[in-house]
């Protein structure tokens, strides 16, 4: 455990709002600031920062949380490794043997260090005699020695054992290298995940080796064998040579270019963009795209030329529009990807294709009017309404203005009704989500399970209650004695409240501050989240004696009839209360 002075200068030195603002760009509004969550895709901001509890929320999902809660979600931490990110952070030495050290980081270390190992010994191969198939292979890509060097390419041998070998050569057992997905456990033990491929390692933005990626060298498949998730490696939240990218964005704007193969990146890379990232062998996903957005005010998506690359571009456009990040599309004619494309054709016009790139919308209105046959007056019909449709995805009411501008000189269509009928679907489509969550709502049957307090949809006014207490002890906690005179733990009805209610008032009995800060250790990210919910929903509310009295009320009456249904009880308010909380989510 780590010694009480220490966390208390932890937490001083840790502004909540500082930290958070590193990550979210935030607003101020009332007693908070906002922005858009980092935790979950949204277009209006519903993630607050609280200044007086320094504490967080997110009004859509749900997380939330102190500074510690925030790094452990944000950085993807252990709690230990929350602590020692913020103590470096703010230049604060770790205290001597405080468990710091623990299992979980001395095995993520210890796979690093496995990782690096591989790495070196990959890249070595890739030079030495056995490696001489993936040497001429990577040349007659087209790739120099010095990017090779660069990227730390390599070759995994065509043999079972070649790696294992090695590390255990170098004091690694069979069960880490497993861990680390470097090796796969057979019936006779241990062998070479990777084998007769080229290599390319994955290196994160601290320049940790975290996985690999293997290529066949001829047409055989897999064409590509990617690591799993390990402990120190997500695929879902990396993105290949984001390393080199992110310190070669430019400015003003901060350019980053997607693509899908890791060999168009090195491609790009060599011919002199080394602003080129690419996921890791699956679908971008929404924390890549958050993640780019962190290093980037404009992405160019570099997809192939293909059917297939075509739609993962579209899927891609979505999901930056979501996080607000400027996307711009890669039209690529007469080559399949870009690393072809500087093949065949060079750097030069490879820059100029960049230069021309289309913002999406652009590209999507280009490639709806190419479906139509706008010589006739139903082509243009299908073709204004596809476009409107498109158009009312815009949130920027300038630019709707502005497209609705061009598609009127287009098709001689005035402009005003153009934008009437944008307004028109985007109502629709506001009426039916309401629609949805209603009748979702009125079912009974709830958009999530909830798994922190399941108890709570089923008794939400006595909920509700308890939550009022929870906030109002956390904040007041010298009304210990007089809330203890009235009720006792066993009268909360759901079990996560009394749970929490139980443990605010052992740290009251031994004079430790009740706030989120000191409740890290006691709960599970999720449930911090749901207690910072707690507070935050009180902001507005002035939360006051007669507050206090009304929910111990409804707790006792509540015992008084224990078989209310608790959704014919609720008020129109309180289901108003429900349904703002899962408007967002
Ligand atoms: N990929 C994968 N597994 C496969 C095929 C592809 O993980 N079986 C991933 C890899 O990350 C690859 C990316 O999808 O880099 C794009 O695939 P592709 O265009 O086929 O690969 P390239 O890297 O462009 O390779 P090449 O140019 O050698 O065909
Ligand atoms: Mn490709």
């Amino acid at each position: 455990m780590l010694p009480e002075s220490f966390l208390t200068q932890l937490r001083f030195s840790c502004d909540m709002e500082n930290i958070a603002s590193s990550y979210v760009n935030l607003k101020r509004a009332g007693r908070s600031k906002v922005g858009l969550c980092p935790f979950h895709l949204e277009k209006t901001p519903s993630f607050h920062v609280y200044e007086d509890t320094q504490s967080f929320y997110c009004f859509g999902c749900g997380a939330g949380g102190d500074v510690i809660t925030f790094i452990m979600k944000i950085e993807n931490l252990e709690y230990i490794e929350a602590v020692k990110f913020l103590a470096q952070r703010a230049g604060l030495p770790m205290p001597e043997d405080s468990g710091a050290d623990d299992r979980t980081a001395r095995q993520k270390a210890r796979i690093l260090e496995m990782n690096r190992e591989t790495a070196r010994f990959f890249h070595a191969c890739l030079k030495s005699e056995a490696g001489k198939a993936g040497l001429s292979y990577l040349l007659g890509r087209g790739l120099t020695p010095a990017t090779i060097t660069r990227y730390g390419l390599g070759f995994a041998p065509d043999s079972w054992y070649a790696l294992v070998n090695h590390l255990r050569s170098k004091g690694f057992r069979d069960e880490e290298m497993g861990l680390a997905a470097l090796a796969v456990k057979g019936k006779k033990g241990y062998y070479d995940q990777f084998r007769n491929r080229v290599m390319f390692p994955i290196i994160d933005l601290r320049g940790n080796v975290i996985a690999f990626g293997g290529r066949v060298m001829d047409d055989s498949k897999p064409k590509y064998l990617n690591s799993s998730d390990t402990p120190v490696f997500k695929k879902s939240h990396n993105l290949f040579s984001l390393n080199f990218a992110k310190n070669a964005t430019g400015n003003t704007p901060r350019r980053l270019i997607l693509a899908e193969g890791y060999m168009d990146v090195v491609a790009m890379n060599q011919a002199g963009f080394p602003n080129a990232v690419a996921t890791l062998g699956t679908a971008l996903t929404a924390e890549q795209a958050r993640l780019i957005s962190r290093y980037a005010d404009e992405v160019v998506i570099a997809y192939d030329a293909d059917e297939a690359g075509q739609k993962a571009t579209a899927r891609a456009s979505g999901l930056f529009s979501e996080v607000g990040l400027e996307a711009r599309v890669l039209v690529i004619t007469g080559a399949k990807d870009p690393d072809e494309y500087i093949k065949k054709y060079g750097a030069q016009r490879f820059k100029l294709l960049l230069d021309q790139s289309e913002n999406v919308l652009e590209n999507k209105l280009a490639r709806l009017k190419n479906q139509y046959d706008l010589q006739t007056d139903d082509g243009k019909t299908r073709y204004l309404k596809a476009a409107v449709t498109t158009l009312a995805e815009l949130h920027d009411t300038l630019e709707r203005d502005i497209y609705a501008g061009r598609l009127s000189a287009e098709t001689g269509v005035l402009k005003e009704t153009i934008l009437n009928r944008i307004n028109l679907v985007n109502r629709q489509k506001y009426k039916a989500r309401q629609k949805k969550e209603w009748r979702e709502i009125t079912s009974g049957r709830t958009l999530y399970q909830d798994t922190v307090n399941p108890d709570r949809a089923k008794h939400l006014k006595e909920a509700l209650a308890e939550e009022g207490i929870i906030r109002f002890l956390m904040k007041n906690p010298d009304y210990q004695d007089y809330i203890l005179t009235k009720i006792s733990p066993e009268d909360f009805v759901t079990a996560f409240n009394q749970r929490v209610f139980r443990i605010i008032l052992e740290k009251i009995k031994n004079n430790i501050t009740p706030d989120l800060s000191n409740l890290v250790t006691d709960f599970s990210v999720e449930e911090m989240g749901r207690i910072s919910g707690m507070l935050a929903k009180g902001q507005g509310l002035d939360t006051g004696r007669r507050e206090l009295d009304d929910y111990i009320r409804v707790l006792l009456e509540s015992k008084g009839n224990k078989d209310d249904h608790a959704l014919q009880q609720m008020s129109a308010e309180e289901i108003m209360a429900l349904y703002a909380a899962k408007k967002d989510s």
